[in-house]
């Protein structure tokens, strides 16, 4: 655990004991605070240790804008809302780069205030604390994962340009640094060399005077093609200033800080696109991009020859799939059609909202790629398939690792749901990613094709004691009982075969009579995913809900292998033919897992419960 040492605690100081405006009257715990009027404050620091902490209150829908001045000169702009009547929590502004300089915040706290007495009241100037060091130990204990990617703190969404290098895999993520709501986009940074523990990095990209640092891709370039050496790495991103431009930085330490390029940005349009996905296709020898055409709702393909040069060549996607919400984060890649040296290419198109159950939802579509131009495969009657990657409603801005070895396409996505993602009761993070899976083509019974989502196989050297197991037996309308581990973390993996039975129920639930109720209907070849009941579920009204996915099987043949950890459940079914991502809130871990049968009877093949290696 972390201390934290306020460095000087002075008192606040009234000149003539009346508040006089523009002239510093509070001089405190190492700032200086001069209230200059309702809605403008400065802070300066007078002491001299690595951060200042801001005071969060976070039901403001508007922040307060931060401009800081290092040795008088506008450093960046940040926003934070700042405390007016309690403080939630605070957040750190790292002073460690000014050592030895003025570093003053010119704060515009835009609230409406009738006079500056009622601004001077606010808690958060009184808040303001120079510290050594800030505080991350973990205090979300109930609910923050213990096996999926988390922000150290604050607010995270969409994984994006992600690479692999060096036995690396490198994830950058949209990051609030200064709060656990949207705000200040910024790359966060992780890395792991397994998939699964992820360690965490400076922040990577910081916003810029054309805007904040939105998703993008990052891509190796062997052959020099940008100028920046065969070792950089090249990332694109969009810059969201006042318009949405997409934007170049390179890398010349394999990933771990960026430069801009100076001659950004590099593509502008006329109306919203965003979320650039490059990569290098080694039939034209030429780069590729997607980009999204957010509200035309329809994604655009470029080439270039040096990665700083784009020709749009085509685009993708008008009046097609699914169509009520802005596309953003595409993704573009070739896989092999199972059995075949063929292959076929999948475009990824994060929807929101229109999802399957409301909200974020991620399409794709299956079809060719001639370097220039997609072309979807259509269902017999010519008219476009919509197909989903996830039944669940917490899986979105799913996009994949570049340069992944062994022919790997491994993805991950951010495990919420714009919804109610700022709304969830975690506050020290606010969300998840989702556990990385492998995108694989596969036929179904009818010969169709759809993409998997197998779990990586990183995920089974988690797997550690068993503590239920099951074998070759039937399983009755009156149910049987297995124990899950004391912590409720844990993978199930049952293999059951549906006979003349309806319904093959599995209920996960704790003695508070929380519970997860996921059934496979063995008439329609379908299973759904019960939250309404699962622990918290009360903090949006689009929360409760059930879920439910299709099987594409036909033979009541079916492997779930379901993934517990503390806040979420995925299940993935048939190796990943069907996949559930979704968050629940218990009060307590789900401590036993109940399987029965309505209406005739099933065989369980086998079922084994493992607790984690952690
Ligand atoms: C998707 C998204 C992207 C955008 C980012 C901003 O969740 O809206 O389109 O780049 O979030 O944080």
């Amino acid at each position: 655990m972390k201390s934290i040492r306020n460095r000087c605690l002075l008192s606040a100081m009234l000149i003539g004991g009346l508040f006089v405006p523009g002239v510093a009257v509070g001089a405190n715990n190492g700032v200086e605070v001069s209230h200059l009027g309702p809605t403008n404050t400065l802070v300066r620091v007078t002491g001299d240790d690595n951060y200042i902490l801001f005071p969060v209150q976070e039901v403001f829908e508007d922040d307060a804008k931060i401009n800081v001045l290092v040795d008088g000169k506008l450093e960046e702009t940040i926003y934070v809302k700042l405390a007016r009547t309690k403080t939630d929590y605070t957040v750190p502004y790292d002073l460690s780069p000014y050592k030895g300089k003025n570093v003053v915040f010119d704060i515009v706290t835009n609230q409406n205030r009738n006079s500056v007495r009622d601004a001077k009241d606010d808690v958060c100037w009184d808040g303001m604390v120079i510290v050594d060091e800030f505080d991350t130990t973990n205090t979300e204990t109930q609910w923050r994962p213990a096996y999926h990617h988390t922000p150290l703190y604050g607010w995270m969404n969409d994984p994006n340009g992600m690479f692999y290098k060096d036995g690396v895999w490198h994830l950058y993520f949209q990051k609030n640094p200064y709060g656990s709501k949207w705000q200040n986009m910024t790359w966060g940074h992780s890395t792991s060399t397994d998939l699964i523990t992820w360690e965490h990095q400076p922040d990577a990209i910081k916003p810029d005077g054309l805007g904040a640092i939105f998703s993008g891709s990052s891509v190796l370039d062997p052959q020099n093609t940008a100028g920046y050496g065969e070792d950089a790495v090249i990332a694109l991103f969009t810059s969201a200033g006042t318009s949405q431009m997409q934007s170049l930085a390179y890398s010349k330490d394999n990933g771990q800080t960026f430069e801009v390029y100076a001659g950004n940005p590099i593509i502008t349009l006329d109306t919203e696109a965003r979320d650039p996905n490059m990569f290098w296709n080694k039939e034209t020898g030429e780069w590729n991009l997607i980009l999204a055409h957010a509200l035309e709702k329809e994604m655009l393909i470029f080439t270039s020859p040096d990665l700083k040069t784009w020709t749009l060549q085509s685009s993708f996607g008008k009046g097609l799939g699914a169509q009520e919400g802005v596309w953003e984060c595409p993704d573009l890649f070739e896989l092999v059609i199972p059995g075949t040296d063929q292959t076929k290419w999948v475009l990824i198109s994060n929807i929101n909202p229109g999802g399957p159950f409301g909200g974020s939802g991620v399409q794709y579509f299956i079809g060719d790629f001639d370097g220039k131009t997609f072309t979807s495969d259509t269902n017999p009657d010519g008219t476009v398939p919509t197909k989903w990657l996830d039944f669940g409603k917490d899986n979105y801005a799913v996009v994949s690792w570049s340069d992944a070895p062994d022919g790997r396409r491994p993805v991950i996505g951010w495990m919420s749901n714009w919804q109610y993602a700022a709304d969830v009761p975690t506050v020290q993070f606010r969300s998840a990613n989702t556990l990385p899976r492998e995108m694989e083509l596969f036929a179904d019974a009818d010969g169709e094709l759809h993409v998997a989502s197998v779990p990586s196989p990183e995920l089974e050297k988690l797997r550690g004691k068993i503590v239920s197991s099951a074998e070759n037996k039937n399983i009755s309308p009156k149910g049987s009982h297995y124990k899950l581990p004391a912590d409720g973390i844990c993978e199930i993996d049952v293999t059951f075969q549906a006979e003349d039975n309806e319904l093959v129920t599995f209920t996960i639930d704790n003695p508070d009579g929380e519970k997860v109720v996921m059934k496979y209907d063995n008439k329609n070849h379908t299973m759904s995913f019960d939250r309404r009941q699962s622990g918290v579920v009360d903090f949006s009204d689009k929360f409760p809900a059930v879920t439910s996915s299709p099987t594409f099987e036909k033979d009541g043949k079916i492997n779930l292998r379901i993934f517990i950890d503390r806040s979420s459940v995925e299940l993935f079914g048939n190796n990943g033919q069907f996949v559930m991502t979704n968050l629940v809130f218990p009060e307590k871990p789900y401590s036993t897992l109940n399987i029965e049968s309505k209406n005739g009877t099933a065989h369980l093949d086998s079922l084994k419960i493992y607790s984690m290696n952690l």
